[in-house]
């Protein structure tokens, strides 16, 4: 079954989402491109999110809900952002907005940010889907990093494989183009990424032109990678098999005990699906136990460790 291609019919929904609740990962239409989905509030079902799309690095993803009541309950919401939610929800507008403390949903969907990307589509199929798993859904486009969004069911079979357990068909896609990413975390609404909901009409909304983030050369880069990623204020030291009585540890795989602050163990079997959910929880946790430095044991750097690697060493530089 894994991989194929399946009608968007109700007993095929229901199905689709007792897969997502099960941490199986679903591709399905949205009115933009498809998207390939897992339960927000699974850890390791969003790392393999990351897996399958091969990222070199973890970039936050959307969560899908099917309105403001259930995005307020993972997102903080100013009057601006539900002013542009009543406006274009459900549709192709994606709000990034402060992130709630414990809201189940796990902290690698946004990459550690302390913001959170939610929208409410606006397609039949994905908002069956929404009903059928009665959880957020945690999806980028169904494409592989670095090839073009998919925008039918086969481009997603060919892109990704039999990475998804099944893949909702529904046509090709209205739009083609993604959502527009929004900020609204900072002073003024910021837009992240130019898409099917254009500027001017939000700018209708909020009754003022609307800021462009442009990195150097006005070269729009990835929205992001221009937030600042949760940093631990504790220093980390790399690939260090061995630490001080002193220092936390964040662990991987099996490894000898020796007294230390705090060990957290990403994953002592080794797995590194269950390391990349682990990652950065275990962090934050590490450095709360007030360790001046943190010790990383080595991670290996194939599969998903190539992300969890870029993660660490973006924590371990010097900040600017
Ligand atoms: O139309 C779409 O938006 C599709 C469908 C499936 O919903 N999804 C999509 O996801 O395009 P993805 O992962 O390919 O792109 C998500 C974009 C990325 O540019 C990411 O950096 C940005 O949203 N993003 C997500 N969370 C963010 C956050 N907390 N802060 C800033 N940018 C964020
Ligand atoms: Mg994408």
């Amino acid at each position: 079954m894994h991989g194929r291609i399946a009608p968007a019919n109700a007993e095929w929904i229901a199905e689709a989402g007792h897969l997502i609740r099960s941490g199986a990962l679903v591709a399905f239409p949205t009115e933009t491109v498809y998207g390939l989905g897992a339960d927000a509030t699974n850890g390791e079902a969003v790392a393999r999110v990351f897996d399958a799309k091969g990222r070199p690095s973890f970039n936050p993803l959307i969560v899908h809900v099917l309105g403001l009541e259930a995005a307020e309950i993972i997102g903080s919401f100013s009057p601006m952002a539900r002013r542009l939610a009543d406006a274009f929800w459900p549709g192709p507008l994606t709000l990034v907005v402060p992130r709630r403390d414990a809201t189940g949903v796990s902290d690698l969907v946004s990459a550690g940010l302390s913001t959170i990307a939610l929208r409410a589509p606006n397609h039949p199929i994905a908002r069956a889907l929404l009903d059928a798993a009665q959880r957020p859904i945690a999806a980028p486009s169904a494409n592989r990093s670095g090839h073009v969004s998919a925008t039918r069911a086969e481009h997603v079979a060919s892109d990704l494989g039999d990475k998804a357990a099944v893949i909702l068909d529904g046509g090709p896609t209205a739009h083609g183009l993604e959502s527009t990413v929004l900020s609204l975390t900072g002073e003024a609404p910021l837009l992240l990424r130019p898409g099917a909901v254009h500027a001017e009409a939000i700018e209708k909304i909020i009754g003022a032109e609307l800021a462009r983030r442009k990195a150097g050369g006005g070269i729009v880069t990835s929205p992001g990678q221009l937030q600042s990623h949760y940093a631990p204020r504790a220093q980390l030291r790399l690939n260090s098999p061995t630490w001080r009585p002193d220092e936390a540890v964040l662990a991987f795989g099996a490894i000898a005990i020796s007294p230390a602050r705090a060990i957290i163990n990403l994953s002592s079997s080794g797995d590194l699906v269950e390391a990349a959910a682990n990652l950065f929880a275990a962090l934050r946790e590490l450095d709360a136990s007030g360790a001046e430095t943190i010790a990383v044991t080595p991670v290996p750097t194939h599969g998903l460790g190539e992300a969890i690697n870029d993660r660490l060493e973006r924590a371990a530089a010097p900040r600017g």
